[in-house]
Parts: C-alpha cells; sequence; structure tokens
C-alpha cells in the first residue's frame, strides 16, 4: 500500500482538486484506492464528491485518532459510487466529520502527536491511500506526514509559492526528526490554476519551480470543468473523460502507480509507548461498555420494598 499526502500549507492552491482527481483516475485504472479528507473543511468530500459528513453518532476518523472508537477502518469508509471505476478497482472516501475542528486541540495534547493517523490505517487493504491536507502546517498535516511514503505538493505559479515551497520543506525535515521516520518521497510538484496562454510572470515563476530539483509533474491549469465536476459531485475523469485536466489526473495517476511498483518500503509504525494511566482509563471504559445494563438488572432482580402507603 502507498500512502502519498497532497499537501501546501498555503489555501486554494488545488490540493483537493488534486487529491479527488488522482484519487479517482487510479480508481479509474483498476486500482484499490482510499481518499482520506483530512482537512476539517471537509471539501473533498462534501463539496468535491456529493458525500455527506459523517452523523456525530457514528465512528469517524476524528473519534478513531483519539482513540475514542477503536474498530477497523473499513467501518470509516463509503464508497464513491458514481465514479468510473476499472476491473478490480475501488474508490473509497473517509469523509470529514463534525468532530474534525476540534481535534487539532485534543491531538496536540498527545504525547507525541504525529503518528495517530499511520496507526489508524496500518492495516488498511488498499494499493492507494491518497491524504487531503489542510492549509496549515497542523497537527493533522504532520500526521498525514508522518504516515506517508510520498508527498504531492500542488502550487501557483507566483512569487509567493517558491516561499511556500522552502516553508513547506522545512516542515517536512523538522517532522521526520520529530517522528524519526526515514525522508519521505517528493513524488511531484503539479502547477496548476494559471491561465493559459500562460503570462511571462507565471512562467518565470515555472522556472523557479524547476530549480528545486523535485520532479515536476503535468499541469492542471484553470478549466471551468473542475467546478462543473464538483457541482455534480463527480471527478473530473468521469464527467469530462476528455478535457487537458483530465488527462493530467491520468498522468499523476500513472506517476504514482509507477512509485508504488518501485517502492522501497515507507515510514514503519513504532509500537506504542505503554503509558499505564491510560491503560486503567481504557479497562475501565471497555467495562462500562460491556456492562450491557447487567448491573442494571441485577437490580432488578433485587426484592423491592413496596414504599410507605403503596
Ligand atoms: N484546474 C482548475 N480549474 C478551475 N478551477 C479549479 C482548478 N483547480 C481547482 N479549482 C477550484 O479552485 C478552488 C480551490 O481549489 P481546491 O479546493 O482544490 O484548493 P485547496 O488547496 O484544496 O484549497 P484549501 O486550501 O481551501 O483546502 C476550488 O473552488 C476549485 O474548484
Ligand atoms: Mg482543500
Amino acid at each position: 500500500m502507498q500512502i502519498t499526502s497532497v499537501v501546501n500549507q498555503k489555501g486554494g492552491v488545488g490540493k483537493t482538486s488534486l487529491s479527488v482527481g488522482a484519487a479517482a483516475a487510479l480508481a479509474e485504472r483498476g486500482k484499490r484506492v482510499l481518499l482520506i479528507d483530512l482537512d476539517p473543511q471537509g471539501h473533498a468530500s462534501t463539496e468535491m464528491l456529493g458525500l455527506p459528513e459523517v452523523p456525530s453518532h457514528l465512528p469517524s476518523m476524528a473519534k478513531a485518532l483519539t482513540k475514542m472508537w477503536k474498530g477497523p477502518v473499513e467501518e470509516l469508509v463509503v464508497p464513491h459510487t458514481r465514479s468510473n471505476i476499472g476491473r478490480g478497482g475501488a474508490f473509497d472516501v473517509i469523509p470529514t466529520s463534525p468532530g474534525m475542528f476540534d481535534l487539532i486541540r485534543r491531538l496536540d495534547q498527545f504525547r507525541v502527536p504525529g503518528w495517530q493517523l499511520a496507526r489508524v490505517i496500518q492495516f488498511a487493504n488498499y494499493d492507494h491511500v491518497i491524504i487531503d491536507c489542510p492549509p496549515a502546517l497542523d497537527v493533522l498535516t504532520n500526521n498525514a506526514i508522518a504516515a506517508s511514503n510520498g508527498i504531492l505538493v500542488p502550487v501557483q505559479p507566483d512569487r509567493t509559492s517558491i516561499r511556500a515551497l522552502r516553508l513547506l520543506h522545512d516542515q517536512i525535515q523538522y517532522v521526520e526528526q520529530m517522528v524519526n521516520r526515514p525522508p519521505i518521497t517528493y513524488f511531484g510538484i503539479v502547477p496548476g490554476l494559471y491561465r493559459r496562454p500562460i503570462s511571462h510572470y507565471a512562467m518565470a515563476a515555472l522556472n523557479e519551480l524547476h530549480t528545486f530539483n523535485i520532479p515536476v509533474l503535468n499541469h492542471l491549469p484553470l478549466g471551468v470543468v473542475v467546478n462543473e465536476a464538483a457541482a455534480r459531485g463527480i471527478p473530473v475523469t468521469t464527467y469530462a473523460p476528455e478535457t487537458v485536466q483530465a488527462e493530467s489526473f491520468r498522468q499523476i495517476a500513472a506517476t504514482l502507480e509507477q512509485y508504488r511498483e518501485n517502492q522501497t518500503g515507507g515510514p514503519i509504525v513504532p509500537e506504542e509507548e505503554f503509558v499505564f494511566e491510560n491503560f486503567i482509563t481504557e479497562v475501565s471504559k471497555a467495562r462500562t461498555a460491556n456492562d450491557n445494563g447487567a448491573r442494571k438488572k441485577l437490580y432488578d432482580f433485587m426484592p423491592k420494598r413496596p414504599r410507605d402507603g403503596v
């Protein structure tokens, strides 16, 4: 299983479009794909794929990350049934849920915030996992970086993006050291959201992107099909399969698949540290959960004294 995070702390640069597009194009190739909507804004699930938020009483990624729920990851996924899926493929999504915003504060309280997401998905059974990250270098993005084999970075060709890329690079090094994992692979930069024909200004920024020593993958220029597909809750490859954008998503999917075939192993998720206080809390929670009303039933067996005057 190859895990790819789509990251850039800059907002509105095309992370969600790229996550959904690449995931759908992999499924179209007949791959088993899991898309994780890790952004509390929930745009991947709600805006682009027309999936509802997980109702608060059901298991969710937010509950799994904070261990309020500990079931198998399969119980968190919903299939996206309106996408073109190749033979043997699957397109499953872990949608956003109401607890995601609050989660950032709660995850920060963990002793070592970093490996929670990797632990939740480590036994998942997919060819590819694609993680749509929030526009922030926060604990959720750190979790995604810790768990991933590699990253895709969508960028708009302008000068602020160059600085953003440097900041991202520093943050990645910081996370690698914090969780003690091998260096992540930069699967590639995806330039996008520019008008065609490309301006001299954008061209200059693009040339600078090439100096980063990171592969520059297929471009995703502006195209109304991206918005139209989102409005219908289906991926671009299904809605407008003949467009430049659909073809780019397919090429990017092919690149990800190539990396998977040559995979040399990703991060090794460490065993969880044993903390006695946590153990006691969990045992007491399990006892209450497994009680199943037994205490109440016992009470029913007890002889009842009639109340005075009855
Ligand atoms: N190639 C494109 N052509 C036209 N519109 C696009 C394209 N890519 C993205 N968009 C639109 O631009 C907006 C921002 O894109 P997207 O949501 O993918 O960015 P993001 O980086 O995920 O944003 P955020 O940082 O808020 O999560 C969306 O409305 C999306 O539909
Ligand atoms: Mg987004």
